[in-house]
C-alpha cells in the first residue's frame, strides 16, 4: 500500500485526489490537511489545519493542491521533513523551481511538480513543441474558471518553455504596434530576452481549463486546442506520478518526463 497525505484536501482538486485514494487498490489515505477545512471528516479521517502535523504520520507520498501563495513554503517544509511530494499547485516561479531542484538533491528527497496532470494537455504541449520548429509566430490563449488565482496558468508557461526549446526567436512586432487598451496584446513570455510568445488569459464561469496554441507563418495558421471537461481528467496523471515517485527518488518538473 502507498500511504498518501492530501494537502488541500477540501478543495476542488484535493477532493478529487481523496476520491482517487479510495478507488485505487494500492493507495491508502492516511492524512488530510486543509487550512480552511480543519475539523471536517473525510473518509473517517479528521482534516487537520497545518502541514507541520504531517510529521506525526507514516507517509510515503504527500499530494499538494493548495494555492500559489502557499506552495513554495509548503515545499520547503516537505523537504525539511524529507517527505516525497507530488505537487499540482501552480504559481511557482522559474527561480523557485530551481531552488526546489537544489533542495531536493541536497535532501535526497524526490519531488514531482506538474503544472498539468491531464494526459491530453501533456500531448498538446508536446505537439506544440514539435510545431515550433516550423512557424515564425506563436501565441497562446488559456481559458480558466473565474476562481483561479494565478495568471497566466502554469500550463501556458510550461508550454512556452517547451516551445522555446525548439524555437527561441518567434517574431513579435511584425509592424509597429500601439496598444490603445493596455494589455490588449497579452503578456509576453521571455527568457533571457528571447522567446516572444504572447500569452492571453481568459477567466470566466463555464470553463474548467482550456488552452489553444496558435502558430502562424506566411499563408497558414495551425491551432492546437485542448479542453478539460471536468477535474477527473487529471487523476490518471496524479496516480501515475504517485506510483512513479513511490518507486523513484528524483526531482521531476513536468509529467511528460515520466510518460
Ligand atoms: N497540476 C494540475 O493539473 C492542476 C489542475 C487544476 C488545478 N491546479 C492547481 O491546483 C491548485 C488548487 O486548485 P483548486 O481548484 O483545487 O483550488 P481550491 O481553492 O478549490 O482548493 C485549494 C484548497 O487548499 C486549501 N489551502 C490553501 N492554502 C493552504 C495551506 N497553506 N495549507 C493547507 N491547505 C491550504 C484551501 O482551503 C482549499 O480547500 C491551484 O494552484 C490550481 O491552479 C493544478
Amino acid at each position: 500500500m502507498i500511504k498518501i497525505a492530501v494537502v488541500g484536501s477540501c478543495g476542488k482538486m484535493g477532493s478529487e485526489v481523496v476520491k482517487l485514494t479510495t478507488k485505487e487498490e494500492d493507495f491508502e489515505l492516511v492524512c488530510a490537511i486543509d487550512k480552511f477545512g480543519a475539523g471536517q471528516k473525510i473518509n473517517n479521517i479528521e482534516v487537520l489545519d497545518d502541514i507541520s502535523k504531517l510529521k506525526d504520520f507514516d507517509i510515503d507520498i504527500v499530494v499538494d493542491f493548495t494555492q500559489p501563495s502557499a506552495i513554495f513554503n509548503n515545499i520547503k517544509q516537505y523537504q525539511e521533513m524529507k517527505l516525497k511530494a507530488v505537487i499540482g499547485t501552480t504559481g511557482l516561479s522559474k527561480e523557485e523551481i530551481e531552488t526546489i531542484e537544489k533542495l531536493s538533491k541536497e535532501n535526497n528527497t524526490g519531488i514531482i511538480i506538474a503544472p498539468n496532470f491531464s494526459l491530453g494537455a501533456i500531448l498538446m504541449m508536446i505537439f506544440s513543441k514539435m510545431a515550433s520548429k516550423y512557424f515564425s509566430n506563436a501565441e497562446i490563449i488559456e481559458f480558466h474558471h473565474n476562481q483561479k488565482k494565478d495568471a497566466p496558468s502554469g500550463t501556458s508557461i510550461k508550454t512556452a518553455q517547451l516551445m522555446m526549446e525548439e524555437n527561441k526567436n518567434f517574431k513579435l512586432g511584425n509592424c509597429p504596434e500601439v496598444e490603445t487598451i493596455k494589455g490588449a496584446r497579452g503578456g509576453e513570455y521571455q527568457e533571457n530576452n528571447e522567446g516572444n510568445i504572447q500569452i492571453h488569459a481568459v477567466r470566466m464561469p463555464g470553463f474548467v481549463a482550456s488552452q489553444e496554441v496558435i502558430f502562424g507563418s506566411d499563408g497558414q495558421t495551425l491551432k492546437i486546442h485542448h479542453d478539460t471537461i471536468n477535474r477527473e481528467c487529471y487523476m490518471s496523471g496524479v496516480a501515475l506520478a504517485i506510483r512513479h515517485l513511490y518507486k523513484n527518488n528524483q526531482f521531476i518538473y513536468g509529467l511528460e518526463n515520466i510518460l
